[in-house]
């Protein structure tokens, strides 16, 4: 008998439900790849063979760059990974002179990146749902300048490194001066800030290493 009749008799519910999401998924991905392709190069964005699940928003501030390799993914979808993404994907620059680089065959699921310098993320990351990363406190600490905004107000900034093959979990929060080296993890729910080596797990808030890879 046929491996996927077989299949259908063992579980028709389960593997008829399971075929039709794969069906809506693959649409979904093939029209708003299509459409966020046209939306990035209206932008100045290159992101060469992206695909797209949902509507991601990006925004390029003038003079600034945003680079992204080949074959990354960007899932805004609520449901399509069923981790519980909360919202779309949001990829930023946010002054003249950011720079945000990202390598090839990395996957984003509802992140949030704001780039104010330089942001550089390598080949090959999983980037769990709902991970922040940023490059700069995005207000003054000081308190007369709080209020402050724009370019010449006083915000700190320091250039985020992620290396390649980096897995960041769920809900995690990479701040300004971040380094992850090469094949490291970050627990669910981390706050990165700092140095974290290659080949290691990391976790918490403050995140260090719980052990190495
Ligand atoms: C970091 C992680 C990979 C570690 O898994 P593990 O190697 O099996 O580690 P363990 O569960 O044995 O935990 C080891 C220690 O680290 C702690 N720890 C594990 N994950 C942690 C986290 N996210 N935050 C804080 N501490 C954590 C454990 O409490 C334990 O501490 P102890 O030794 O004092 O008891 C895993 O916990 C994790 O966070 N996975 C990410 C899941 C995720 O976000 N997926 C993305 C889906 S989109």
């Amino acid at each position: 008998m046929n491996r996927y009749i077989k299949k259908l008799i063992t579980d028709p519910s389960g593997y008829i439900q399971s075929n039709l999401r794969e069906l809506k998924y693959q649409v979904n991905q093939w029209y708003y790849s299509g459409f966020m392709h046209i939306v990035l190069a209206l932008k100045g964005v290159r992101a060469n063979k992206a695909v797209f699940y949902n509507k991601s928003n990006f925004y390029r501030c003038p003079e600034s760059t945003i680079k992204i390799g080949q074959n990354c993914i960007f899932d805004s979808s609520k449901h399509h990974n069923m981790i519980g993404v909360n919202s779309c994907c949001i990829v930023a620059t946010l002054s003249k002179q950011a720079q945000l680089t990202i390598g090839n065959a990395s996957g984003f699921s509802g992140v949030k990146i704001g780039c104010f310098q330089s942001i550089t993320i390598g080949d090959d990351c999983l980037t769990g749902a709902n991970v922040l990363i940023t490059d700069s406190d995005w207000h003054p600490i000081d308190p007369a300048r709080r209020h402050e905004f724009g370019e010449d107000a006083p915000i700190a900034t320091r250039p985020v490194k992620i290396g390649n093959n980096v897995f960041i979990g769920v809900n995690s929060i990479i701040l300004k001066g971040t380094t992850i080296g090469n094949n490291s993890v970050i627990g669910a729910g981390s706050v990165v800030s700092g140095t974290i080596p290659a080949n290691v797990i990391a976790a918490g808030n403050p995140c260090k290493v719980i052990k190495s890879l």
